[in-house]
């Protein structure tokens, strides 16, 4: 395995024309990246997982400051995963110069995440977009814990013609429900305690929905008695969106997301279900 810092050195190195899957991150790999990691692996001839710290999606400096960087470690695990390249590439690298060109993809991206972290989608977008034309992959692997990321990221595909099979892998979870995330290692032991709370909040909406409940109003109302008895938990939003176009829906007629974003002390939790 090789870790690539140049786009011209990585470009030469998959000049072949084989089977690419791209894994794209920005590090801090757990056992979520390594599920994407292996369906890659056992999918395409040649897999690339992309490191890279992307400063234009983060709202917020300290955030970004703040981020996990752990590229020692994030390469040993892809290779033990059977990763043939790591692409890290510096911040001059991928932005040699203020970028004028970046994708927007209205609708998908405004509600949930998009309504509190603006211009996160179009940092997110733009720089999968660079990814997807640096690399060339046959296909690409997102999480379903991003849903409105892989929401995004599909339209973007489907908008702009892009020559690139985006492929969804179910969340990877904690014993106790917490999905896997780079920012669960902020949480402190007592807050570690208490975040399953969120998962279990949006179980309670889903498994209503089995019972056959399809009212949303009714389905947010049981999620939130849930996440409201831990009181630690301060909610951003909970919607019951639509599971393409991520817009808030009055009754379950279709496939959706239940979604929902948390903070707990200093650190902000995403998570959702599919029904
Ligand atoms: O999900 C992530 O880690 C990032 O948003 C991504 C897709 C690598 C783009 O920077």
């Amino acid at each position: 395995m090789e870790v690539v810092t140049s786009i011209v050195r990585l470009r030469g190195l998959l000049a072949g024309g084989e089977r690419v899957g791209l894994v794209p991150t920005m590090g801090a790999l757990h056992a979520g990246h390594g599920a994407l990691l292996g369906q890659a692996r056992a999918e395409c001839a040649t897999v690339v997982a992309s490191v890279f710290v992307n400063p234009t999606q983060f709202n917020q400096a300290d955030d970004f400051e703040r981020y996990p960087r752990t590229l020692t470690a994030d390469a040993r695990l892809c290779e033990q995963a059977g990763v043939d390249f790591v692409f890290a590439p510096a911040v001059e690298e991928m932005y040699p110069e203020p970028g004028l060109t970046g994708v927007d993809v209205a609708c998908v991206s405004e509600g949930l995440c998009g309504q509190y972290r603006p211009g996160h989608f179009r940092g997110v977008a733009t720089v999968v977009a660079k990814l997807l034309n640096i690399v060339r992959p046959h296909r690409a692997y997102f999480g379903e814990k991003d849903a409105q990321q892989l929401a995004v990221i599909r339209r973007m595909v489907r908008d702009l013609n892009m020559d690139v099979e985006i492929v969804p892998v179910a969340t990877v979870r904690e014993a106790d429900g917490l999905a896997m995330s780079s920012r669960n290692r902020h949480l402190s032991a007592a807050e570690r305690a208490q975040a399953p709370t969120l998962y279990r909040a949006l179980c309670a909406a889903r498994r209503a929905v089995e019972q056959g409940e399809r009212e949303a109003a009714t389905l947010r109302r049981l999620a939130l008695a849930e996440l409201e008895t831990e009181p630690a938990l301060r909610l951003e939003y909970l919607e019951i969106v639509d599971a393409g176009s991520m817009q808030p829906v009055a009754a379950v007629e279709a496939p959706v997301r239940i979604a929902a974003a948390v903070w707990l002390g200093a650190t902000r939790l995403i998570d959702n279900v599919g029904c």
